[in-house]
């Protein structure tokens, strides 16, 4: 369909609401405009006008016009007249690197990667420059776009053609240079128990870097992040997404530019980078998207939601579970598994998820890791056994494994301990009790897939959540932090071969919660675990946070005990239903303990979810609100905006307040909605519910009360249902 065009050098690609242009002046790769779609035939106004010279600027010695300083560019390297961070930055033989355009490729075949690349786009174009110094090194960037989902894809590529090792000392996935500053950046913080918080930085002057330095896409900083109009919200304004379809360490940085511009990079950890590319060897970098709204975060997110839905995550069904780690930790064994899988039946969940604790010797944290052999005394009937059990339940049997590390007190590190990232001399150090494996060496590789492969064949698991529960210390000092580069390569290369094997099974990804919540992982997983801490008060900020890049159908959510493990906190069932009913639904907690009633709230509960989750996984979501007044309110429709829920968090009680009027989003003006759940049913058009909002029943004050009265008091919440009358 023609969706990037070319004309004098100047390349336009397009998708359903945006444009991406840039072109080639003096051999540079110019960029001239991203945001909402003009026409192609407009594109030669985009040149920057200037007929003198810039006082203090550099430009090439045959255009004094052209002041390097103040021009956007696709990529940059040192030492070439732009005084701005770089992108790229190379060593070899100590000669400076000077790339020059050379020519271009549409839709090539030669399109791939070692690195996830979206499984669909509409076409792709990839332009070469070759470097006049180092004769046959070339840098090609590829972009290939998703036109309906608005989401441009891009990564580079490195070639050694020449005869000398190329250093790698930066290498970012996508330079974005924005011609007009007045922007904000917004980036998710957090730790373990607390990930995806959103932080909101005005950008001023100088540059704001953040990133992860530990080896994974990290609870502490996730690869997602926006630039945005300073006042830009929800709904309004021009907001930018990008991501990055990588699962190690990143980093994300916004530079305001003395000359009214921003540039924004991001990609792989740069900090300690040495990377030797050989002669005939080529390096790709991780894969980056952007998306472009002109109407407000929401926007951007659906966008992504769609991406990620469409060419990301290969889509499952992955079913209601039950797992047993907050039910029973370590302490498992086979009577307990059987009573939990009856009862787990009886409330019509689909699949139970035997966590940590079932392997050789596993009692506690510090040992075991690598032998992934189930533990006789535990389960003297062997997990086949226990699996058929679960399969004649009616349940899918889920093994939890954290295929890429080792416990010093193992069989497999008695055997190989080279398998193990130590070096020897150093002090030693130890996570959880445990090593991280080092993915780069094949033989490793290979043990990994068998010990998957393993609890499939032989357990008879049609689920696996795979974990990860230490960050690095210890990696190859050659190649700094390009060390986790082929990490997650020799990672990925592992989860592409299951995923080839065994095309049923289900991978959760998991690590201590969202510590590689990213889109390398969710290329070859079908869902993820968002973080450990499954406290509502806690999961509707994370919830929330999440869903500015990832949708409902790949984050768990779970429903576990009160008081919470990790907060201490003591909170209703119903509120934790609520909350988990936005994602793939489950439960972590004993439910054999639960009573008669809890029981049957939670039967009506999965049966409810059951009816509605194909729906809820494809719908639209919409944030309402996100802590305003202490309310998080997040709304989703389904696509023919027939059908969808309202979920309102309300985290502190105050007494003589009354409850916020819900303005819906996305209805169809003219259509009648009903509004029902846990407030009587409320009858009007799309437009009523849209502008004058959702008035909720009074909710309690402090004194008095009525059958009417809602009583939401800390952490409560409503789960509505929103559908169009027939
Ligand atoms: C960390 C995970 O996030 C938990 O859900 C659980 O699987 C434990 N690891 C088991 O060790």
């Amino acid at each position: 369909m023609n969706r990037i065009k070319v004309k004098d050098n100047i390349f336009y690609i397009e998708t359903a609401a945006s444009c991406y242009v840039f072109g080639i002046w003096h051999g540079f790769a110019e960029h001239l405009y991203y945001g909402a779609k003009i026409p192609f035939s407009d594109v030669d106004v985009l040149k920057e006008k200037r007929s003198v010279i810039l006082v203090n600027t550099l430009y090439p010695a045959d255009d004094p016009t052209y002041s390097i300083d103040c021009k956007a560019f696709e990529f940059s390297l040192p030492g070439r007249g732009d005084s701005r961070s770089s992108s790229i930055c190379l060593n070899c033989d100590k000669d400076p690197f000077d790339f020059v355009f050379d020519t271009y490729y549409l839709n090539s075949p030669s399109d791939q990667s070692p690195m996830p690349l979206p499984r669909k786009y509409d076409e792709s174009l990839r332009v070469r420059f070759v470097d006049r110094i180092h004769e046959g090194v070339t840098l090609d960037l590829v972009y290939l776009v998703s036109y309906d989902d608005d989401v441009i894809a891009r990564y580079s590529e490195l070639y050694n053609g020449g005869n000398a090792n190329i250093e790698i000392l930066k290498f970012d996935s996508a330079q974005t240079d924005m011609l007009s500053a007045n922007k904000k950046l917004v980036t998710f913080h957090g730790a373990w128990g607390r990930e995806m918080s959103a932080v909101h930085e005005k950008l001023t002057a100088g540059k704001y870097t953040h990133g992860s330095y530990s080896g994974m896409s990290s609870a502490e900083c996730n690869p997602l992040f926006f630039v945005a109009d300073a006042g830009a919200d929800e709904d309004d304004k021009e907001v930018y997404g990008f991501n990055l379809m990588y699962s190690a360490s990143h980093e994300i940085s916004a530079e305001v530019t003395p000359y009214g511009g921003l540039r924004i990079l991001h990609g792989l950890q740069s900090e300690n980078l040495r990377y030797t590319l050989r002669p005939q060897q080529k390096f790709t970098t991780p894969c980056s998207l952007s998306t472009y709204s002109g109407s407000g975060f929401n926007k951007a997110s659906q966008n992504f939601h769609d991406f990620v839905r469409r060419s990301v995550v290969e889509q499952k069904d992955v079913p209601v579970m039950l797992n047993t780690w907050e039910a029973v930790y370590f302490g498992m064994d086979e009577k307990k598994m059987r009573t939990l899988a009856d009862k787990a039946a009886q409330c019509g969940f689909e699949c139970l998820v035997i966590d940590d604790g079932w392997f050789k010797g596993r009692n506690d944290d510090t040992t075991s890791l690598g032998d992934w052999y189930e533990d006789k005394k535990k389960f003297p009937s062997g997990l086949k056994d226990l699996s058929a059990y679960f399969a004649e339940k009616g349940l899918v049997t889920g093994i939890w494994i954290e295929p890429e590390m080792i416990s010093e007190d193992s069989d497999l590190y008695r055997e190989h301990p080279d398998y193990a990232l130590k070096t020897e001399g150093l002090r030693k150090i130890v996570g959880r009790g445990q090593y991280v494996l080092d993915m780069t060496d094949k033989r490793v590789q290979r043990h990994v897939e068998d010990s998957v492969a393993r609890l499939v064949e032989e357990y008879g698991a049609g689920y696996v959540k795979w974990d990860f529960n230490r960050r690095f210390a210890e990696t190859d000092c050659t190649k700094g932090s390009g060390y986790f580069y082929d990490y997650v390569k020799g990672l990925y290369s592992v989860l592409a071969r299951l995923n080839k094997r065994f095309p049923d099974l289900i991978i959760e990804n998991c690590a201590s919660g969202g510590g590689r919540f990213d889109l390398g992982m969710a290329y070859y997983t079908a869902c993820g675990w968002a973080s450990d801490n499954t406290n509502p008060l806690s999961r509707a900020e994370i919830q929330q946070g999440v869903s500015y890049g990832y949708p409902v159908s790949f984050t768990l959510c779970h429903v576990a005990a009160s008081p919470g493990h990790q907060t201490m906190r003591t909170s209703e069932l119903k509120d934790r239903i609520n909350t988990a009913f936005f994602g793939v639904f489950g439960v972590q907690a004993d439910i054999t303990k639960m009573s008669d009633e809890e029981t049957d709230m939670l039967k009506k509960e999965i049966s409810d979810y059951k009816r509605c989750r194909k729906l809820l996984m494809s719908s639209d979501v919409y944030r309402i609100m996100t802590g305003e007044d202490g309310y998080r309110v997040t709304q989703t429709l389904s696509n023919d905006g027939k059908r969808g829920f309202l979920y309102l968090m309300r985290e502190k009680f105050y007494t003589d307040t009354q409850l916020p009027v819900i303005k819906l989003k996305g209805l169809k003006k003219d259509s009648l909605y009903s509004i029902s759940g846990q407030v009587a049913e409320v009858t009007a058009s799309g437009e009523t519910f849209m502008r004058a909002g959702l008035i909720l029943p009074q909710n309690y004050q402090g004194a008095g009360r009525t059958d009417q009265t809602l009583m939401l008091t800390d952490s409560g919440t409503l789960l509505l249902e929103i559908k169009v009358k027939e």
